[in-house]
């Protein structure tokens, strides 16, 4: 493949014949790039081994990486695990249609490939109106990890998956930006406790209101460590350029330092902007939902404008920067 197919489709109400195209290239084992309200996400039919392969392979990523299968609702996760708990079942009545991916025990007539091979399954139910038309029209649960090449940025904007996967697969459905912008929060809720995985566009705080035996491991994004979930390798959802993590206080000054260097340097802030000669500064939100909603198209952004060096200020230690702090350090050079 060369070039692939991309459609316009109305983020809130998606033409019916669009998604029907979608549906008729999954049908045949393809593969449907499409927005979900967290990043773009790779699709392919969930239960079509040949079709998860490609995805695999699209993506560069490694077998033992476990995708997540979107379903329309509780009763299509249901289909897909051995076993339903009360608990899985209360988070999702909470939280479904939206940004939370439960880890539960998969089903035998699930491929373990999807999985990578372990016998678990992670299960969302995303909230944007295309993933749902589609999800509604094909049937079937899709398989979906987010539509970039293996550790590099996730895309919150269709040319963001094209710039990664053009060619890879037959289909992008484009409905403009996601609005959260980070993905998933995933638990795993197979223990006598729940344990969160990857933090992400659903808040703690949210989930330990509905789930109060949810436990943060420690050291969620520490290097070289055993990661929780299979696939959260160190090094993740990196741009191009190298990115510097550096204290609010320090951040101007190391993103000057490597200019005078000789580096083009971009330098992302927090709440207010001080211009920085030949420094390409985007100051983003103290607000950290608005702030998660804008990183990757910002990271993205200052990537394309050919930056070789990335400064990001230290967002602040509180949990509701979890998931951002989680990203910049996976990100992060080292
Ligand atoms: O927001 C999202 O979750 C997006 C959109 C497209 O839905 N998808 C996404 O997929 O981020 P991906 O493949 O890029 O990330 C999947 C995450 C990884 O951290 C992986 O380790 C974890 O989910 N995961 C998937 N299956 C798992 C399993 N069976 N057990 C533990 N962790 C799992
Ligand atoms: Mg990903």
């Amino acid at each position: 493949m060369t070039t692939t197919r991309t459609l316009q489709v109305d983020p809130l109400s998606p033409d019916p014949a669009v998604i029907a195209e979608a549906v008729e290239i999954l049908k045949r084992g393809g593969l449907v790039a499409f927005p979900t309200e967290t990043v773009y996400g790779l699709g392919a039919r969930a239960l079509d081994e040949a079709a998860i392969e490609r995805i695999f392979q699209a993506k560069g990523r490694p077998a033992r990486h476990p995708i997540i299968a979107h379903v329309e609702d509780e009763a299509g996760a249901r289909k897909l695990s051995a076993d339903w708990s009360e608990r899985a079942s209360r988070l999702a009545r909470a939280f479904w249609p939206g940004p939370l991916t439960l880890v539960v025990p998969r089903a035998s007539s699930v491929p373990a490939s999807l999985s990578g091979g372990t016998d678990s399954i992670a299960i969302r139910a995303p909230a944007h109106p295309v993933a749902r038309a589609l999800l509604a029209m094909l049937g079937e649960p899709l398989a979906a990890p987010s539509a970039n090449r293996y550790q590099s940025l996730s895309p919150t904007l269709a040319k963001h998956v094209l710039k990664s996967l053009d060619g890879q697969f037959e289909l992008l459905l484009d409905a403009g930006p996601c609005a959260r912008g980070i993905e998933s929060t995933v638990i795993d809720v197979r223990g006598a406790r729940s344990r969160l995985l990857r933090p992400g566009a659903l808040d703690l705080p949210q989930i330990r209101a509905i789930d109060g035996s949810i436990e943060v491991a420690d050291g969620l994004a520490a290097e070289g460590e055993e990661r929780a979930s299979p696939g959260m390798d160190a090094r993740h959802y990196a741009p191009r350029a190298k990115l510097v993590v550096s204290t609010d206080a320090d951040a101007g000054d190391v993103a000057r330092r490597h200019r005078e260097a000789g580096a083009r340097v971009g330098l992302v802030s927090r709440g207010e902007a001080h211009p920085i000669s030949g420094v390409t500064v985007r100051t983003l939100s103290v607000d950290p939902k608005t702030y998660e909603s804008a990183l990757f198209a910002t990271l993205h952004a200052l990537d394309d404008s050919g930056c070789d060096v990335i400064v990001v200020a230290e967002p602040p230690a509180g949990e509701e920067w979890l998931a951002v702090r989680d990203r910049l350090e996976r990100a992060r050079a080292r």
